[in-house]
């Protein structure tokens, strides 16, 4: 079993054309608040109302777990490397061996398809230099929208959490998505020509590491 060294840890910087996934910064912050303030992003989520205070921390803390390796929340920026949402890994465990991938994102990019792609790139990432075996995901049960993503992305459902979570003071249910290491491989195997196209244009993108982009 090969185990995960420091340098393994770092993640990469994913170019997915138009977007890429990147390392937070201080400076990301003002352009989260102002997407976290849209009530459409946080409505079916646990996200607490944001303030300029709470995101500053929220960011200084990203990135803190960015350097010790304990949680992976990149940016997703745009060709003006602007701040349009987040994808990343909130938990990872490498004795186990599995992580919780988390994402949202600003509504004036939805249905483009860039959270699709940013996810697709993540998991590769993560399934193959993090050795991960189990990606999971926990999605409010009135998340259309993520749910969607989820299973274009390959992930089934494997139960529902009962009043998993507090979203703004009211207890909600949570359906449970994971994804396995060995059903990512079967389904890049099994992928048609097109889907295979978009894969392997997302997962070869141009990787370089963390102090490359500080
Ligand atoms: C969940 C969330 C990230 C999904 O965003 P999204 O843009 O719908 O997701 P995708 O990147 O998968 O885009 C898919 C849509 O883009 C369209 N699309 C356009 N071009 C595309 C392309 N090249 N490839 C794939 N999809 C494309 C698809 O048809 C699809 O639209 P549809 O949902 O109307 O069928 C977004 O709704 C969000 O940030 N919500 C608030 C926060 C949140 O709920 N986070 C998750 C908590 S669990």
């Amino acid at each position: 079993m090969p185990t995960v060294g420091e340098e393994q840890k770092k993640p990469p910087i994913l170019e997915l054309g138009d977007v890429r996934l990147r390392p937070l910064r201080t400076s990301d912050a003002p352009a989260l608040l102002a997407y976290l303030s849209d009530p459409r992003v946080i409505e079916h989520t646990s996200i607490p109302i944001a303030t300029p205070e709470s995101v500053a921390a929220a960011v200084a803390r990203d990135m803190a777990a960015y350097r010790e390796g304990s949680s992976f929340r990149l940016a997703l920026a745009s060709s003006d490397d602007r701040v349009i949402g987040i994808c990343g890994f909130n938990t990872w465990s490498s004795v186990h061996r599995h992580a919780e991938l988390a994402y949202e994102l600003a509504p004036d990019y939805w249905g483009r398809g860039y959270m699709r792609a940013a996810v697709l790139a993540l998991l590769r990432w993560g399934f193959s230099d993090l050795s991960l075996n189990r990606v999971h995901a926990f999605v409010m049960t009135t998340n259309a929208r993520s749910i969607q993503l989820l299973k274009r992305c390959g992930f089934t459902r494997e139960g529902t959490l009962r009043q998993y979570r507090i979203a703004r003071g009211l207890p909600k249910d949570f359906h449970v998505f994971a994804l396995l290491a060995q059903d990512f491989a079967l389904n890049e195997v099994g992928a048609s020509p097109n889907q295979s196209r978009g894969c392997v244009k997302t997962l070869e993108g141009k990787m370089s590491t963390h102090e490359d982009a500080l």
